[in-house]
């Protein structure tokens, strides 16, 4: 295997909407559709990372399988032989890694992660260690596989120079032993910087449309009722100016319908608003919104329906055990250094 790995980890998030869907997920399998000749693609479940804040373990389980399952329902190639989907957890690797760096990793530069701050400051006395330790695994799942991208958003950028600076610091101590992902310059370079959540609150357009939103009234969630979604639509906030025009200052509510339209059709902004340029009336412009995203997530669900469960499995088991030996090699070059096992 000599391709360049790109790594990414898809989280076991409950609640997507259709933000999370055309800002994240689309986008990744995009990526890994096209780059899948040249590089060697692995998208892993962090499973391990799931309850670093507390969740409820009875449902960790199915969680696991329906985010592997939404992947699927979004258009993954599971038969891409470049693509790897596998559970961190199925690789005993990821655990016994963490286990070394974290003897290399400084107590002051973990208590200076921002994440690990901001949350700990929402569970006030529940914070745990598995909670002070993610950067650590997640340097692991890095390190393993010998990644050199690892698309990052704003929120784990910190996370992947922590990855780079484990991996540089052990290197300059024992030779070199790991290969020290690109930095966050050159992850956005190579990835683009246009990527995240684009979509808007259909209340306040003004703010990301986000699962935390209390109402929900102005969130398109993956399992809405399309019926009740199209009616959020009919019931979005636009204005009095009574034009049709892509203006995200002057025209917040109408800009996000316009951008929401040209992603479900997979057409530019431009299009959507020559098409409905010369309208003085919202009401003809709302439906045609409201009945195509009621169609995109009718669809949608039908799709993740009939997702075959057992060819997820086999997926998942196929990548584990593809996987396995690539992080047992450089697991022992770790252990070697460290003078856990004798230099071969
Ligand atoms: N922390 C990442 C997130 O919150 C998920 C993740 C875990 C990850 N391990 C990773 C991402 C390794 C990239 C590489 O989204």
């Amino acid at each position: 295997m000599t391709k360049p790995v790109i790594l990414t980890g898809i989280r076991a998030n409950q609640d997507l909407t259709i933000g999370n869907y055309f800002g994240a997920i689309l986008p990744i399998i995009d990526m890994a559709k096209q780059r899948s000749e040249e590089f060697q693609i692995n998208m892993f479940i962090p499973d391990l990372h799931s309850f670093t804040t507390p969740i409820d373990h009875s449902l960790l389980n199915k969680q696991i399988l329906d985010n592997a399952k939404l992947f699927a329902a979004a258009g993954l190639p599971l038969d891409n032989p470049n693509i790897y989907m596998y559970r961190q957890s199925y690789i005993p690797a990821h655990s016994e890694l963490t286990v070394i760096l974290d003897s290399f990793t400084g107590f002051g530069e973990m208590s200076r992660m921002t994440q690990f701050k901001e949350k700990s400051k929402e569970l006030n006395d529940n914070v745990s260690v598995g909670l002070f330790n993610y950067p650590v695994l997640m340097a692991s799942d890095i390190l393993l596989y010998n990644a050199k991208y690892v698309p990052v958003g704003d929120d784990q950028t910190q996370h992947l120079e922590i990855t780079r600076d484990i991996a540089q610091r052990m290197n300059k101590k024992f030779g070199d032993i790991f290969i020290v992902p690109e930095s966050v310059p050159k992850q956005h370079e190579f990835f683009g910087n246009d990527q995240g959540l684009r979509i808007k609150d259909l209340i306040d357009p003004t703010k990301k449309m986000s699962k935390s939103d209390d109402s929900g009234r102005g969130v398109i969630f993956l399992n809405d009722d399309p019926a009740v979604a199209a009616k959020k639509i009919m019931g979005a906030t636009t204005d009095n100016l009574a034009k049709i025009d892509f203006n995200r200052e002057k025209q917040p509510g109408i800009s996000n319908l316009i951008e929401i339209l040209s992603l479900i059709r997979g057409i530019s902004l431009d299009k959507v608003v020559n098409e409905y340029k010369g309208q003085t009336g919202y009401g003809n412009f709302k439906a045609v919104v409201a009945s195509e995203v009621e169609v995109f997530l009718t669809d949608f669900q039908n799709r993740l329906s009939e997702v075959n469960e057992n060819a997820i499995i086999d997926k998942l088991h196929q990548s584990e055990r593809d996987m396995i030996p690539v992080a047992n090699e450089t697991l022992l070059r770790a252990q070697q250094a460290v003078g856990l096992r004798p230099k071969g």
